[in-house]
């Protein structure tokens, strides 16, 4: 193998820079060539692509987001769209592609791979939503800022004596609103892996004011419910001043936490060592401390993410 490139792709991630400044720097190392592609499979797909050397990354490891772009790119999904990216890599002389990215991102590698272009996927997502990884690069720092979030509203909302409803990402995935929940000490949350309905949540709200609560945090992932129309009800169910607050994209940016750099920087090394080895086709990720791979349409089609019941199981009994 003489010449990688690589790309990240959908929503940014905390990490993504350290997990490209990793494959960078370990291809390099073993004196392969390495290009980067701007803004993902869009920049593929213009043959935006330039050579990377061992400075064009130094200083990133620290920084949030992605210095190579990234973007959503639904056209991806079309065939001629991915003859057109296949010819730029081969014009560039490009043997083998790691893209850093979500599920998304994981479907156009999967699409590449069948197609004959050997791809290797790194899960970088504040998700935590991709199979075979136990953690995504990104996870750590969002849920991280999630948690401060959470613990400035429980400043507020004690001072007040209101009820908090707070939205949380994770598209689909309740990880980051569940591990979020237990670490800020919200009374109640809301998950797509749990059944719920409003009148047993309004129900456990009011007996925990009747047991004396005096404010109350409800944390609720992303895309299940409207959080303002929930806190009007809440209000008047309950009779007690609520408040709604949609975290957003604050959660997918800032510097990343220790575990994210490591993480981003070794699944990066691995993904050139896995190359080198002559695999491709390989969803990287990292189960019970130990870096994996798996056969990636395997990953995507096949496998199935743990949820943590025992976790919500124990997050109810300190609510
Ligand atoms: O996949 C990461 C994520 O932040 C999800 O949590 C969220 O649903 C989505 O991306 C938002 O996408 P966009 O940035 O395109 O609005």
């Amino acid at each position: 193998i003489k010449k990688i490139g690589v790309l990240t792709s959908g929503g940014d991630a905390p990490g993504m820079n350290a997990a490209i400044r990793g494959v960078v720097r370990t291809a390099l190392t073993e004196g392969i060539e390495i290009y980067g592609i701007e803004d993902g499979y869009l920049g593929l797909y213009e043959n935006r692509i330039k050579q990377l050397h061992r400075y064009s990354v130094s200083d990133i490891i620290t920084r949030g987001g992605t210095f190579l772009g990234s973007a959503r790119f639904p056209a991806f999904k079309e065939k001629e769209t991915r003859a057109k990216a296949i010819e730029n890599l081969k014009a560039n002389g490009i043997d083998a592609l790691v893209v850093i990215g979500g599920d998304g991102s994981y479907m156009g590698a999967v699409r590449l791979t069948e197609e004959g272009f050997p791809c290797i996927g790194l899960p970088g997502t504040i998700d935590n939503d991709i199979r075979g990884t136990d953690y995504t690069i990104g996870y750590f720092t969002a849920l991280q800022t999630a948690v401060e979030a959470i613990d400035r509203l429980r400043d507020t909302c004690s001072s007040h004596h209101r009820i908090s409803v707070i939205e949380i990402m994770g598209r689909g995935c309740g990880d980051l609103t569940l591990n979020a929940a237990v670490a800020g000490g919200c009374e109640f949350m809301i998950i797509p892996e749990v059944a719920y309905t409003k009148e047993d949540l309004i129900q456990e709200i009011k007996q925990g004011f009747a047991k004396g609560k005096k404010h109350a945090i409800v944390a609720v992932a992303e895309h299940m419910l409207d959080v303002n129309a929930l806190a009007k009800d809440i209000e008047v169910a309950v009779q007690h001043e609520t408040r709604a607050t949609v975290l957003g994209h604050v959660q997918r940016g800032g510097s990343p936490v220790p575990y994210d750099r490591i993480l981003g920087s070794r699944m990066g090394a691995y993904a050139v060592e896995l190359l080198i080895q002559g695999q491709g086709g390989r969803s990287i990720g990292i189960q019970n401390g130990k870096l994996v791979h798996h056969d990636i349409m395997d990953a995507l089609n096949n496998m199935k993410r743990p949820f943590d019941l025992d976790l919500y199981n124990t997050a109810k009994r300190l609510f």
